[in-house]
Formats: C-alpha cells, structure tokens, sequence
C-alpha cells in the first residue's frame, strides 16, 4: 500500500525562463502552496531551459519558504538559453523543421533524468515557445505561466510584473521632474519593452510625460520632439520630460533626414540574444536622442530667445524596472497563476496556459497563449497620450 502511494506521488518541475520580473517567486509559491497541500512534490529547475537540459535542480522545501510570494527575483534562478538557437539558423526548411521536431524529442525525454511528470514553464514568448514546441512535437507534459514586466502576450489582460515596473518608471519620472525643474532641462528617460510600448505608455500618461515614445508607433525626430519642445517653450514650459521605450525607432525618412549620430546599419547591426531579440541596452535609444538634441544649435538658440536653459540629459531605468518586491496586484496575480497552473499539472491538463481575463483566471491553449500583444493603434491610452502632449502647449496659445 506505502509502495502504491509512493508511485502515484507526482513530481512536478518548474523553471523561470528569460528576464527576471516581480511575481515569479509569488506563482512558484502558489505551484508549491497546492501541490504541498495534496501531497505531491514540486522539483525547482535551475536556470530556465539550461538547467533544464543539465539536470539542475533545486529542493523546494515549502516550510522554509514562508511568504515566498512577498520576495522579488526568483528562487530558481534565471536564464535566456534557447535549446534551438541552433536549429532556428539552418536555412533549409524541411531540415530546419526535422532538428526542432528532434529536439522537442530529446528535451521531453529529459523529463526522465529529471524524475519529473509534468514541467510548468514560468516565462514570455520565448520560454514558453520552447514548451510549446515540446507539447506539440513530442506530446510533453508541460504548462505555462506568462511572464514579462512587458506585457506583450496575448490571451492574458496583464502579465505579473507589469504594475510594479509601472509604478517604479512612474515614480522616477514624477521624482525626475523636480530636477528637471530646479535645472530647465530635458530629460529623456528610457523605459524597458522591446518590441511593445506598454510600460512607456502607462508610466508615461501616469506621470504626465510631455513626450512619450514607443515602439508601436515610428517618431519623426522633427515633428514628434524638436517641434513639440519649441511649442512648449513658446507659450512658457522651462522643463520637459521624454518618456522613450529602448524599442522606439525613427521613421526611415526621419533617420536618413535628421539623424547625424546612427544610420539604418547600426539598427540592423545590433548584437542579438540567443533568440534573436536585438540587444537594445546596446543600442540606447535615449542617448542618442540625447546626443541629436544637442547638436541642434538651432533649438538651443530657440530656447535661449525665450529665455529658457538648454541641457539635455539621459536617464535609463533599465534594470532597476524590474528590481524590488512585487507590488500587491503581481504578488495576487501570481499566487493565482501558480494555484491553477499546478491543479492542471494534478489534472494531467496538459498543453496549455493559464491567463487573467477580467478578474477570472482561464486557461488557453499554449500555442495562442505565445503570441505577442502590442499596443492596437486605435488604443485610448495613445489618444490620452496625445491629448496630454498637445493640450499643455495649444491651450496656452
Ligand atoms: O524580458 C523583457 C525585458 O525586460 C525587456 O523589456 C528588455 O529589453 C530585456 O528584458 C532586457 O533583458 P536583459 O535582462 O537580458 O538585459
């Protein structure tokens, strides 16, 4: 009878892949709260998919975890390892797809080494595009849990993450501006997103951002900064503050027209991750507009006709976005995620992904839950942001 118990005894992995995010220690406690409660066990895997094909693992022993879903980072450490960084560059098609079917294989027969039944992968479209090709290619046990301070994935209405580096991008911009004040300057401040706006754009109209920049929409250097600041200068702004996200880019016509310190090449030239996302730490976005800005001279004599300073200054948040504890709402969201996505490890529920839709939440497919999510353009929050840019200087005409 001890022997049939312990045979039936689940083991579930979980790993965190890609940038850390606050709320990945909130789901991993939520995974640990339900599946202690009915007697299985939960294997931590260490460094996302690394760990993974290296057979790490760490021992998750819930009564030295106490309030686990309080503490920021994750416990189980983190990593951007592509196990089909290789296959994805092989040109032929059919050969291509025969290596990441291979792959799918080898990676769900690690489940064995592991000594694990099911795997919950915690992480954006990159970690859980790994899973799902494992699901659907060698029919993996696997679940997913969307992360990213980003919150650029489908199916799901906010990922963890995103309201604490909101809140942490808008309390920098609302201190910045009394320096910014205090100095008359312009203060160009990058906020993290890739390849979606929606922390810049949420930080930004929360703050007020005089300009907000995102990658959804291509800025023209001319019209979008240089001309919106003499119109503030104009009718009396002494200070300004430019709220980029590190994937904002100008137009082609605004790059080959006004920019002087980058061309096209040094866009498509940017180092790339293990999955192909450029490094835009390495590009810095807020520097160069920095750098443009203040080789206007033309500008600087416009402010200085209104008696206005002329100092530009670039402020990156970079990491410090994803530092820190959990705000209320990710470690509520987490704790959410992790409990459903452990019952449907319990369930044998397999091949999908849980989401918040409202306040309920559901559970997808995997494959739609990886799809990204950008900003549509008919969104209220890009009308609000105009508003808020055009009204401070057309209403003081
Ligand atoms: O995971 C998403 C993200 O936070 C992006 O906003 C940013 O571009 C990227 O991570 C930075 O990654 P890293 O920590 O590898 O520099």
């Amino acid at each position: 009878m001890i022997h049939l118990v312990k045979k039936m005894k689940k083991k579930i992995g979980v790993l965190t892949g890609g940038g850390d995010c606050p709320g990945l220690n909130s789901v991993l406690y939520g995974i640990l709260l339900k599946v202690t409660d009915i007697g299985h066990t939960v294997i931590g895997i260490e460094k996302g998919w690394k760990g993974f094909l290296e057979n790490k693992t760490i021992e998750l022993d819930i009564t030295r975890l106490d309030d686990l879903h309080t503490i920021g980072g994750t416990l189980l450490y983190t990593s951007r390892t592509n196990p089909y960084k290789d296959a994805k560059k092989i040109k032929d098609p059919v050969e291509k797809q025969t290596r990441i079917e291979e792959i799918a294989h080898q990676m769900a027969s690690q489940f064995k080494d592991l000594e694990i039944d099911a795997l919950i992968a915690i992480g954006g479209d990159d970690t859980l595009g790994v899973a799902a090709a494992m699901h659907e290619y060698a029919g993996a046990n696997v679940i997913g849990v969307p992360k990213t301070i980003d919150n650029d994935l489908s199916c799901t209405d906010y990922t963890f993450g995103f309201w604490s580096a909101v809140q942490l991008a808008s309390n920098t911009m609302d201190n910045i501006t009394t320096t910014s004040r205090s100095h008359q300057r312009i203060f160009v401040v990058q906020i993290m997103g890739r390849d979606a706006g929606w922390l810049t754009l949420v930080s930004g109209v929360s703050t007020g951002a005089d300009i907000i920049l995102i990658p959804e929409r291509e800025f023209d250097f001319e019209k979008d900064i240089v001309n919106v600041l003499r119109e503030r200068t104009k009718v009396g702004h002494k200070y300004h503050i430019i709220a980029c996200s590190e994937g904002a880019v100008p137009s082609t016509e605004s790059l080959q027209r006004d920019f002087n310190t980058i061309t096209q090449e040094t866009l498509d030239q940017l180092p790339k991750d293990d999955y192909g996302n450029p490094l835009l730490s390495k590009l810095n976005m807020s520097k160069i507009i920095t750098k443009e800005l203040n080789l206007r001279t033309d500008l600087k004599d416009f402010f200085l006709k209104y008696d206005t300073e002329f100092e530009v200054r670039d402020v990156v948040l970079g990491h410090t976005m994803r530092a820190g504890t959990p705000n209320s709402f990710d470690r509520i969201l987490g704790l959410r995620l992790g409990v459903r996505a452990a019952q449907l490890a319990l369930e044998d529920n397999y091949g999908l992904m849980v989401s918040l839709r409202g306040e309920q939440i559901e559970v997808v497919p995997l494959s739609e839950g990886v799809k990204k999510k950008i900003i549509p353009q008919d969104s209220d929050l890009l009308e609000l942001s105009e508003l808020i840019t055009k009204v401070k200087y057309e209403s003081r005409r």
